[in-house]
């Protein structure tokens, strides 16, 4: 098969390299087999290849993808075409700079804030509340950026938090033992914050772990609206 990948930062060109197809093959032991056996000087990113980590995501074909738990033959026919993700910068070929990605988890306040004086014993939140679906249903995020590069208003406003940093928020509004929501909840509704998002979707309909951050965030446009007005009583 014809493998078609983006070589440069910026500026660049697709270079074309023929490659065996192979059983069971994903598009990350395509990447590598070139790598290792074609051009050492590729540049791109992996470490677990079974879908934990969330680093090897790239653009396949023009969707942003896992590439570990991409197969080739769930792909169109033809070439495929690999660029790295969008709204991030490129460091070289496949390889972006994940800084800003990370830096709107902090601006967030995507930790955990246990307070001065956290409890000595394990807190008990129970399975079935409602805090605890709603953190749940978010947690299980691998930081692959995928949702941010897929992102429309990640590309129009720079700073814009984006749907990974904002669902990871969402998931401490819900944490019953987080003592730090107010700062949390003051970080998310600026112009940067959830009241930006038009609900696009794109981030929903690409998260390889099928999660929701269009649900966080409007579950984090209620949270915000109610604090504000709790706020001016
Ligand atoms: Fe990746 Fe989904 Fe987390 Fe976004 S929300 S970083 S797409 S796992
Ligand atoms: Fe870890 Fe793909 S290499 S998620």
């Amino acid at each position: 098969m014809t493998v078609e990948i983006w070589r440069g930062d910026r500026t660049g060109a697709f270079q074309a390299f023929e490659v065996a197809r192979r059983e069971n093959q994903t598009v990350l032991d395509v990447v590598t087999e070139i790598q290792r056996g074609q051009d050492a000087t590729l540049s791109y990113r992996f470490a677990c290849r079974v879908g934990m980590c969330g680093s090897c995501a790239m653009i396949v074909n023009g969707r942003p993808r896992w590439t570990c738990r991409t197969r080739v033959d769930q792909l169109e026919a033809g070439p495929i075409r690999l660029e790295p993700l969008r709204n991030l910068p490129i460091v070289k070929d496949l390889a972006v700079d994940m800084a800003p990605f990370f830096d709107k988890w902090r601006d967030a306040h995507g930790w955990f804030e246990p307070g001065e004086q956290p409890p000595q014993d394990f807190a008990v939140v129970a399975p079935e509340s409602p805090e605890r679906l709603e953190a749940d249903a978010g947690i299980e995020c691998i930081n692959c950026g995928i949702c941010y590069s897929a992102c429309d208003v990640v590309s129009w406003n720079e700073d814009y938090l984006g749907p990974a940093a904002l669902n990871r928020a969402w998931t401490l509004v819900n944490d019953i033992r987080d003592r730090g929501q107010h700062e949390r909840l003051g970080a998310v509704s600026g112009d940067a914050g959830c009241h930006s998002c038009h609900t696009h979707m794109s981030c929903t309909e690409f998260c390889p772990k099928a999660l929701s951050p269009t649900l966080s965030i409007a579950g984090l446009k209620r949270a915000t609206a109610k604090h504000a007005w709790k706020r001016r009583r």
